[in-house]
Parts: C-alpha cells; structure tokens; sequence
C-alpha cells in the first residue's frame, strides 16, 4: 500500500513518531515537500532524534529514505544531520538517495529570509532557514539544483548572475552575505560529499513501484501552513496537503491507496498567523508540563482546543481516510475539555474556515465541552485500557472530522502508539 501522511492542522501534529511506526510496514519512505524548517521528533528506547530533512525512517534497519524533487535543500544542514546519524551508528549510504532536480538552499535565502522578517510588519515568524526565498527563486526559474552542486562552472555561473541583484537586496537589510569564491568552494566541497546519495529520485521511485515496493510519503508542516489551502500569508512556502506529495515526488495521485492525516488531541501553532481556539490556560498548563516547545527552534508553542472545523476541511482537501491522534496524554489532567465544532460571526454559524483572513478573525469558536478523564493515559497500549472519557472523546473526533481512528498515541515512545481501528 502505498500512503501519504500529512499535517492536519498547523504543523507539529506528530508526524515524526506516526511515521517512525507506519515506516515498519513500508519499504520507502519519501520526504516531497519544504526543507529543514521541518523538526521531526522520533523517540526509540529512550533515545530522542529530531530529523529536519531526513526522513524518519532512517531508524528502521534496511528502509530506503528518498529526499525528492519538491523538497528545497539546504546541502550544509543536511551533511550535519547524516553526520549526527552517523555518530549515532545509523547507516546513510546506500539507504538515503537526494533527488538532482531539489532545489539548494544557499546562504542569501537565509539572509534574505532573515532581512524580511525583521520588519516588524508583515512578519510570518518564519524558521530562518531560507525556505520562502528558494522556493521564489525555483519560481522566478533562477534557483540552483542539487546536480549544480556537481558541476562548477555552471554552479560559478549561477551564483554569479544571482549574486548581482541579492547584494543589493541584502544591503538594504544591512545584512551581509559570504563572497562568490567561498560561497562556491562550501557547496561544491557539499555536492561532493553529497555526490554518493545524489540521483534520478522519480525515476528510482517509479522503479521501486513496478517491483511492488511500498512507499509512504512523510508530509512536512501542515495542511493551515500550505501556500493554497492555509492561513495565507501565514504559510510556508510549499503545498504542504496531499497534493503536493505527489508533485513533490513524481508519483502519481492513481498510486496512492491511503492519506493518513496526523493531528493533536488539541492545536498548537508556532509562529504568527490566527488561531481561532487559542488559549491562554492550555497554553500554561502544557508549557508547565515542559511540552510544546519548538523541535526546530525552540520556540513556544500557541495552544488552544481541538478545532473540528479546520480538522474537517483537512479532511476534505487532503482526502484523509485514516486518522492519527497524538498526545492525548497531553489533556490528562483537565476536568472538562471544550471542542471547537463550529464558528460564530455575530448570530452566524459557519461550518467551514473562510479563507478571508479578516473574516477568519471575526470568527468566534463554538465549543462543545467533554467530560475529561483526569486519569494518567501515557500507559495505555489498546483503545480499551483508556478510561471512557477518553474514548467517548476520541469518538467524538472520529466523527467530527470524518476519517477512521487509525492510529492514538499516548507518549512520545515508539511503544506508546497502539492501532484502534
Ligand atoms: P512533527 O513536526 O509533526 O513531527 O512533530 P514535532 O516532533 O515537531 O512535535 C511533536 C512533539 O510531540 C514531539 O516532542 C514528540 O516527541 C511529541 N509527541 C508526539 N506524540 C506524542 C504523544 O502522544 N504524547 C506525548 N507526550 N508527546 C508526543
Ligand atoms: P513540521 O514539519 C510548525 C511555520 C513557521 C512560520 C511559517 C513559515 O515540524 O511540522 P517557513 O520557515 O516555513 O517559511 O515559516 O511556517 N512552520 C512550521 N510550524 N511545524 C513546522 O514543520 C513548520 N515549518 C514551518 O513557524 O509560521
Ligand atoms: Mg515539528
């Protein structure tokens, strides 16, 4: 079977441990989309790996991981997390292939990135890894690829014109950037070291596909981040839904059987942008708990209740069939636990999220309150050794946003993950 999982709600849902436990049952494991602004958190016997561009099934021995065309790379980035594995005893080679045709992210798409988000209007509260930036450059059909990074006249070549117009950009900033030849000899020294891993990844994966090879493709960010579909301009710059799977990887929507949408038991959002069930007591009480903090940078995470509208329209747009819900452990201690099932303006209710954002801000959550459990959760290993509160609740979300409970995870352990349905 071959399957997509995705964010979806604003990125952070969990993907990484989800992935980590759906990977033992797919021979690939494929990352199409963003870059190392991702931050992947698996937790295997005690040990915590965060993953920012490889896939997090480079834990599984023997899995093949595939960054693909649709993912835009930082080549500097990557060679630390391949060197990170590799003190950690994890094999790369062999097992980790980089499409040629990925865009490189270079050290102006993180200054120019960097420059745009100190103005203080119209900021996104970006990651700084340079993301926005490459992908406009891919779009203005002057971005470098991972096959310049072999070549170095044409890579000389490219940087060259670039460089022209970036350092006056910079400049405004009054930000600096490295010159031409070190610039050039850090990313040729990069494609070298990178040369082992680097090939034809839709042309690999197309392959794999005729020998019946199962493929699960690992969604980055979340379905409110995506460029299309979210919280516009408060978004990455990729199409972090289902779609961009198959863009991102040359593998078409006809071969995919399953959508697999991963979300919290509650919302969280990093960065600005609206959060229409933002609050200030869940956010103390899961900060307090020491959760919620950034795996990329470190930052803060908003938190808020569980919100059925933009969980729904997930469903719809990335066509989810199967449903992972994370850190349900994460409301244990709560008496009462609103859900936000439809939106207000004025007497008005709304079912679906506008995508207006100063309509989006009108709107007022309406909430339907569960019982909690006040019970601890983190020990449960099947649907039923969960108290009846949280079963009644998780039933609740099953059927709010339409897709089956597949997956519930109730810690960030391998084994605190069981399969309901
Ligand atoms: P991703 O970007 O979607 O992969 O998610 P992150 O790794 O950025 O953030 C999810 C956080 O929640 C990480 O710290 C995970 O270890 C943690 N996590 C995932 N599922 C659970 C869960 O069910 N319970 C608890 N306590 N932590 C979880
Ligand atoms: P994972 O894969 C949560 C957010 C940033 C910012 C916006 C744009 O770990 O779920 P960017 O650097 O992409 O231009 O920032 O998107 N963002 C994420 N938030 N999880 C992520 O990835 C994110 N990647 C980007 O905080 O609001
Ligand atoms: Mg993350």
């Amino acid at each position: 079977m071959n399957s997509i999982l995705v964010g979806a709600q604003w990125g952070d849902e969990g993907k990484g441990k989800i992935i980590d436990v759906l990977a033992r049952d797919h021979d690939i494991i494929v990352r199409s989309q963003g870059g190392n602004n991702a931050g992947h958190t698996v937790e295997v016997g005690g040990q915590k790996f965060v993953l920012h561009l490889v896939p997090s099934g480079i834990l599984w021995k023997g899995k093949i991981c595939v960054i693909s065309n649709g993912v835009v790379l930082d080549p500097i980035s990557l060679l630390e997390e391949i060197e990170q594995l590799h003190q950690r005893k994890i094999v790369t080679r062999g097992r980790l292939f980089i499409s040629e045709s990925a865009h490189v992210v270079l050290p102006y798409h993180r200054v120019l990135d960097a420059g745009r988000e100190q103005a203080k209007k119209g900021r996104i509260g970006t990651t700084k890894r340079g993301i926005g930036p490459t992908y406009a450059d891919k779009a203005y059909r002057i971005g470098v690829r991972v096959s310049d990074l072999l070549q170095p006249e044409i890579l000389k070549e490219k940087l060259r014109s670039r460089l022209a117009e970036v350092r006056l950009v910079v400049a405004r900033y009054g930000l600096t950037i490295p010159t031409l030849p070190s610039m050039l000899k850090d990313y040729l020294e990069a494609g070298e070291k990178l040369r082992p891993y680097i090939t034809n990844t839709t042309v690999m994966l197309h392959r794999a596909i005729d020998e019946k090879k199962t493929i699960l493709l690992e969604g980055a960010q979340g379905t409110f981040l995506d460029i299309d579909h979210g919280t516009y301009p408060y978004v990455t710059a990729s199409n972090t839904t289902s779609g961009g799977a198959c863009t991102g990887s040359g593998i078409p929507p006809t071969m995919i059987d399953s959508v697999v949408g991963v979300m919290k038991a509650y919302t969280t959002r990093v960065g600005e942008g609206p959060m229409p069930t933002y609050s200030d007591f869940l956010s103390d009480t899961l900060h307090g708990m020491k959760r919620e903090f950034g795996a990329t940078t470190g930052r803060a995470r908003r938190c808020g209740w569980f919100d059925a509208v933009i969980t729904r329209f997930a469903q719809r747009v990335n066509g989810i069939d199967r449903l992972a819900v994370t850190n349900l452990d994460g409301l244990d201690t709560l008496e009462e636990i609103p859900v936000c099932v439809s939106y207000r303006i004025g007497k008005k209710e709304i079912i679906d999220p506008p995508s207006d954002l100063a309509l989006l801000a009108k709107c007022q959550p309406a909430y339907r309150v569960f019982r909690g459990w006040e019970t601890d959760t983190s020990g449960a290993r099947s649907f039923k050794d969960l108290p009846k509160p949280a079963r009644d609740y998780l039933q609740a979300l099953k059927k709010l946003v339409g897709a089956r409970l597949n997956i519930i995870s109730v810690g960030a352990g391998r084994e605190q993950t069981f399969f309901y349905e």
